[in-house]
């Protein structure tokens, strides 16, 4: 049993062997079809395919002008590559505190953060838990600030009836190995408002009007870059592993949903345990299933000892030395830091695991 599954359907197989045969390796025909394949099944508006869920973020940041100086709100409670992608810009990530209910960022702790230098906030779906994004987009306008939501373990989570990827300004996904949806490494970021799309686009490949630039008579692409641009586009052998994944999701998403169903049952009054809360307005997509228990290290060590890998997946950030220490009095995010631990919820688990899984943890640890 492992904690994380990579899905690679025999449709991706046969798709990358297409592209191996055609040549034409990078960034192309597949990358467009992803895209479009992304939007209409998924319901993301506007996917800017890129080579990382990192280079999304970096890419939002860019497109948001978030530069130096400038502060940016985001929790403790998520990867690294959240907080790192700020400082990329020569920005400041300013750390806010989480619900303890959720492991999501507190609405009430972001406004408590706000400054003049405020240009964005980062809400990051813990597990694929959609964050409360209504509060969190008016406290943005109120502030004119951009919200660039993390949604690496969120695809296919959805909040009062629409995708993750059609809430905010921004959104980032990931598609990196272990992730629902993965194409070796990748990602896209969703962007609403139409001019974010070009900029996006042009500044994923040099800030090159790609769509536009014709090839001059010269046979080179005549262009004109006004900003600096990157190089973040995800190439075709990537895009063709995610389209041929992309039949596969909806079943991928089910049976998470499904074993995470489960686990609610069966764990709700098992003391010891508290599960995390669950609205009926916003659909998880469960990438993995957190959950608090009390005597976590001896939890950990009896799940191990019986071949099940329950795991601590992420702990806080802003400890780390790059930057700058700990912050003080986030309260929600030092108890979820002390109590959380993950469970496996995809689909390469079978129902056998899943029974031994909910009577290991059944019989205490
Ligand atoms: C919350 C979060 N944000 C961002 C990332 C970065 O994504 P990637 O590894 O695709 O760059 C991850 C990766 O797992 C993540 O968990």
């Amino acid at each position: 049993m492992q904690i994380f599954h990579t899905h690679i359907s025999e449709k991706s197989k046969k798709l990358v062997n297409e592209v191996l045969d055609s040549t034409f390796i990078s960034a192309g025909k597949m990358a467009d079809e992803f895209e479009l394949q992304l939007e209409e099944r998924l319901g993301l508006i506007n996917p800017v395919t890129v080579n990382s869920g990192t280079s999304a973020l970096y890419l939002a940041l860019a497109v948001a002008g978030v530069s130096t100086g400038d502060e940016v709100i985001l929790p403790a409670q998520t990867f690294i590559a959240s907080g790192l992608s700020i400082l990329m810009h020569n920005a400041k990530p300013v750390f806010a505190d989480i619900q303890y209910a959720t492991g999501n960022i507190d609405p009430d702790s972001i406004r408590s953060k706000i400054t003049a230098k405020t240009k964005a906030i980062m809400p990051v779906h813990w597990a694929g838990y959609p964050c409360d994004m209504d509060e969190i987009n008016a406290i943005a306008n109120e502030h004119n600030v951009a919200v660039i939501e993390d949604a690496a373990h969120a695809l296919g989570a959805t909040y009062k009836g629409k995708s993750v990827g059609a809430l905010s300004r921004f959104t980032a996904l990931s598609f990196q190995a272990v992730k629902h949806l993965t194409t070796g490494d990748g990602g896209a970021l969703c962007c609403l408002n139409a001019e974010d799309l070009y900029q996006a686009k042009r500044r994923r490949w040099f800030d090159i009007d790609r769509d536009n630039a014709q090839p001059g008579i010269l046979g080179d692409r005549e262009y004109d870059a006004v900003s600096v641009g990157y190089k973040l586009h995800m190439n075709d052998l990537s895009a063709a592993l995610g389209l041929g994944n992309l039949d596969d999701f909806p079943d991928t998403l089910k049976r998470r949903r499904e074993i995470a169903g489960h686990y609610i049952r069966e764990f709700k009054n098992v003391p010891g345990i508290s599960l995390l809360e669950y609205r009926d307005d916003r659909e998880c997509a469960y990438w993995i299933f957190t959950m608090k228990v009390e005597k976590r290290l001896e939890f950990i060590k009896k799940l191990r000892a019986g071949g099940i890998p329950a795991s601590i997946i992420h702990l806080r950030i802003d400890d780390n030395s790059v930057f700058g220490g700990i912050t003080p009095g986030l309260p929600g995010q030092e108890k979820f830091n002390e109590d959380q631990v993950s469970l496996p919820v995809h689909n390469g688990l079978s129902d056998d695991d899943i029974e031994t899984i909910i009577n290991t943890v059944k019989l205490g640890w």
